[in-house]
């Protein structure tokens, strides 16, 4: 059980919820290409041959054959999506909405004119109020329901007989927090082979400890904080903070191809968990069902698992806009650390789960003070992460930007990854496993933090 859900018992109602929302994607995505006329037009030409483009199941295929809206909600549908199926057959909103009501067109228009339907009766199953039957359904559902009620019965039957599942006990913990610099050059040069180049070596040396450090500490999943860099969010929509919450996030083709790295396999179910708990912590996501990760997640990865051929966790990616400003303060993301560390927390999986800050230290990769590092800003930040997070989170903006260049911005996503650690919700202090400082990779001053929570 992983979503709270109070509303299971308002009769007659389907909230599209993250699990209605992954069961539903595909037959969702298929609505939407609706929205432009040569796809529709296409889909009115043969339904059969449009629908078999689209990686929906049967029964999403079969609904929106008949164009059974119930059933459709049932397979994951949602009315705004839906809506553009009905708009392709020129049905208006009303006769959408009426059209699962089990009434007539007629009979729903007049009782919207007489005031609508009284939420009387209605506000829980099984009062008694004229919405409490059950969903009107076509022909063609309920042959498919017939078709489907021995196979159901089946299942049933197979999975009562199956060895019963022991429950996994516990909950989901933080372990340990990882902080590092995300430079592509470090990509392109494990990419390229270079990494024995007498200007890389002492760069990857730094990261040997860490690498050995995470096989014998590997989690279940990272919950990965970085900041996309113009590549799957554009200028047409910039949202502060994004989780990614999809099964599987492709490298992403930055315009020199996409990294040789392995896709990354996302933990959906964690995910969604996260983001209803963080938002009723009131902190605004933004759900990203479909997300390429570029080199602020995926040289992390290799930084701390090398070049394997499948990554060895799962990883849950969290965006931060350092972008286009206004970006959020170090104190809303320290806050918003230890918003995460609760959601994480109340998670009844027992995974182990790391957290990373990417991105930083020291850096500006525009305009004339271009080349800008200044290692001892960046040491003193390291220090005051360690030891004193709460004070460090009140640094300024314009700090950064003066001190550690416009890009040394990125270095506020160190401060979620920092707020989710056991000491900032009252717990003992975090052991330092590891700390490595360098410059230079690219433009950038390298910095990097292990810190293992204890218990
Ligand atoms: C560099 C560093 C970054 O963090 C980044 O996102 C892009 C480039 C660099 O040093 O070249
Ligand atoms: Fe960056």
């Amino acid at each position: 059980m992983a979503l709270e859900k109070p509303y299971l018992d308002v009769p007659g109602t389907t909230i599209f919820d993250a699990d209605q929302s992954r069961k539903g994607y595909w037959l969702n995505q298929f609505c939407m290409s609706l929205m432009k006329a040569e796809n529709r037009e296409r889909f009115k030409a043969d339904e059969d041959a449009y629908l078999a483009e689209w990686p929906m199941t049967d029964e999403q295929k079969a609904a929106v054959r008949a164009r059974d809206l119930n059933w459709a909600m049932r397979t994951g549908g949602n009315i705004y999506f839906l809506a553009k199926l009905g708009a392709t057959d020129g049905l208006s909103f009303q006769q959408m909405a009426g059209s699962m009501t089990g009434m007539s067109e007629q009979q729903y228009r007049d009782m919207m004119i007489a005031g609508g339907r009284s939420p009387e009766g209605n506000r829980v199953v099984g009062e008694g109020g004229d919405a409490q039957g059950p969903a009107s359904q076509t022909a063609a559902w309920k042959a498919w329901q017939e078709e489907t009620a021995q196979k159901q019965l089946a299942a049933k039957v197979e999975s009562a007989q199956a060895a019963p599942k022991t429950a996994a006990q516990g909950h989901a913990r933080i372990t340990a927090s990882v902080y590092s610099s995300h430079v592509p050059a470090i990509g392109a040069a494990i990419d390229m082979g270079k990494t024995e180049e007498p200007y890389w070596v002492p760069l990857f040396k730094g990261f040997e400890p860490s690498k050995q450090w995470m096989k014998d500490n590997r989690p279940d999943v990272v919950f990965l904080v970085y900041n996309d860099h113009a590549t799957s969010f554009d200028l047409g929509v910039i949202p502060t903070f994004a989780i990614g919450t999809a099964a599987e996030f492709e490298p992403a083709d930055e315009g020199y191809g996409p990294r040789p790295v392995p896709k990354v396999k996302g933990h959906p179910e964690l995910a969604s968990h996260i983001a209803q708990s963080v938002i009723q912590q009131d902190f605004d996501l933004t759900i990203v069902n479909d997300l390429k990760v570029d080199h602020g997640l995926t040289v992390p990865m290799n930084l701390m698992f090398g070049s394997p051929d499948a990554w060895p966790v799962q990883v849950i990616p969290f965006h931060v806009n350092v972008v286009q400003y206004p970006v959020p303060s170090g104190q809303r993301c320290f806050a918003l650390g230890q918003a995460i560390r609760r959601a994480i927390e109340s998670y009844d999986q027992p995974l182990n789960v790391q957290i990373w800050g990417t991105g930083g230290m020291s850096h500006q990769l525009q305009g004339p003070r271009a080349g800008l590092i200044n290692k001892d800003w960046d040491n003193r930040f390291l220090d005051r992460l360690i030891a004193e997070p709460a004070e460090l989170a009140k640094v300024s903006h314009i700090e950064y930007v003066r001190e550690a260049g416009s890009e040394g911005i990125e270095l506020v996503m160190w401060l979620i990854a920092r707020g989710a650690m056991a000491d900032v919700a009252g717990g003992k202090p975090p052991k330092l496993v590891h700390r490595f400082f360098h410059v230079p990779a690219s433009n950038t001053a390298v910095g990097h933090l292990i810190l293992e929570n204890t218990l």
